[in-house]
């Protein structure tokens, strides 16, 4: 086999097959194949896609490529739920223990990485003492004992995913639904996921800026699940504005012990209870999607939801007393409000930009080597159809620093009043094959 060869089949658009796309992913990994040969074939398949066979043998090959996490020592189906990113997501923070308070094991692996607020670990470091590194025996005991757990990535999971993301990223084929699924599942599936629950947002803070696109991704990723001996749905949510109040890592901690004491925003809960029903029955619990949610919604309200968050908390070193007392989480110098120039209805707030505000006040990573600080953050005062009063804050800026101009000036121009406005619809789709 040569690559040259497949790079012509696939440039006449004819399907590979399985052992050359493996011929291809373990060449390319071992470096046998080289770079201007795979940006070539990576460039053909920009242009003539993948049907869904070639979708999950690419999958699988980049599965392959390197270590897997075997969780067979822990009883049960274990749901994974993955977001395509977004701007505020709680989610994780809450559906974690709200689903393992029914008993579905929650053995999450998770990553720091760069974005506009840490990711899950850098939040759950806002609990004093908190840390994620078990060993993969502590860690599977955790989640037997307890139901839940999180660690910190490690082992070399995907090499191949790795190395193709750095080629596409400068070739300019990251755009690629088959390239971008693939991807995105070959981590899941790695981490020994047997059933996946996919977040895809659409809007201004996500990665997918509009339902047609996030709309083939999430079918893209169901199929190759589904063909791969993995159950897999997705559910089309709204990131056009941000999730919840709150964007930054004590304040998103913050909202998550609201959210598990029954009082969390309207918006954040509904998603919780959408993508938590549909873990909880991918995990055989409860006769249907209706009876999950009730379950769900009750362990919300009775405090069982909270007390799971607590056990696991404590059994990974935090300190609890800040999940009775959150004014105790780490908190910023200043709070500074951004007020309304105008009575009206909220009619738009921009995610992505208020993600760039928070990651300004230093909530975020703009490289891998930036230092986060855990208190500060924005926390939103109003959401898209809330009428506001002229002088009103729309947001209240959470910082350390003392200029805090440009952050204020890029908030103000990414809210917009109008006559009059309407809530937004936070579920576009639930997709299920
Ligand atoms: N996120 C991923 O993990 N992979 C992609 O290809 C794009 C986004
Ligand atoms: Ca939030």
């Amino acid at each position: 086999m040569r690559i040259v060869d497949l790079i012509a089949k696939k440039q006449h658009g004819e399907a590979l097959k399985t052992e050359e796309i493996k011929f291809m992913v373990q060449g390319f990994t071992t470096g046998e194949i080289p770079d201007y040969q795979m940006s070539a074939m990576l460039m053909a398949i920009y242009f003539k896609g993948m049907n869904d066979q070639e979708r999950s043998d690419l999958t699988m090959s980049m599965v392959e490529s390197g270590e897997t996490i075997d969780l067979s020592a822990i009883h049960g189906v274990k749901v994974d739920k993955h977001s395509t990113g977004g701007v505020g997501d709680t989610t994780t923070l809450v559906l974690a223990p709200l689903v393992a308070s029914l008993g579905v094991p929650i053995a999450k692996m998770s990553g720091r990485g760069l974005g506009h607020t840490g990711g899950t670990i850098d939040k759950l470091e806002a609990i004093p003492g908190f840390h994620v590194e078990l060993s993969q025996e502590d860690f599977i005991e955790l989640v037997n004992k307890n139901k839940v757990a999180v660690v910190g990535q490690s082992g070399n999971l995907t090499p191949a995913d790795k190395k193709l993301y750095a080629l596409r990223d400068v070739t300019g084929t990251v755009e690629s639904i088959p390239l971008i699924a693939s991807s995105i599942m070959s981590k899941k599936i790695a981490a020994g996921a047997d059933a996946i629950v996919l977040d895809v947002k659409t809007g201004a803070g996500a990665f997918m800026k509009n339902d047609e696109d996030a709309r083939e991704l999430a079918h893209a990723m169901v199929k190759i699940g589904n063909m791969v001996g993995r159950n897999t749905m997705a559910v089309i949510s709204d990131m056009s504005q941000p999730l919840g109040y709150a964007i930054g890592n004590a304040l998103e901690v913050k909202e998550a012990i609201d959210t598990l004491n029954g009082h969390g925003p309207a918006d954040l809960v509904e998603l919780c209870l959408t993508l938590g029903s549909q873990m909880v029955h991918l995990a055989g619990i409860g006769n249907d999607l209706a009876e999950a949610r009730d379950l769900l919604e009750e362990n919300l309200h009775n405090g069982k939801a909270l007390e799971k968050f607590k056990v696991f908390a404590a059994s990974q070193g935090g300190d609890t007393a800040v999940i009775d007392y959150p004014e105790q989480l780490p908190q910023a110098a200043y709070q500074i409000e951004v007020k309304a120039a105008r009575d009206g209805v909220v009619s738009g707030i921009v995610a992505d930009e208020l993600g760039i505000a928070a990651m300004m006040l230093g909530a975020g990573r703009a490289t891998k080597e930036s230092k986060i600080d855990l208190a500060v953050g924005l926390m939103l005062n109003k959401k898209v159809g809330d009428a506001v009063k002229q002088g009103e804050s729309l947001v209240t800026i959470h910082s350390n620093q003392t200029d805090n101009s440009a952050v204020e000036a890029k908030i103000k121009n990414s809210i917009t009043i109008s006559d009059d406005a309407q809530p937004l619809p936070l579920i576009h789709e639930v997709i299920t094959d």
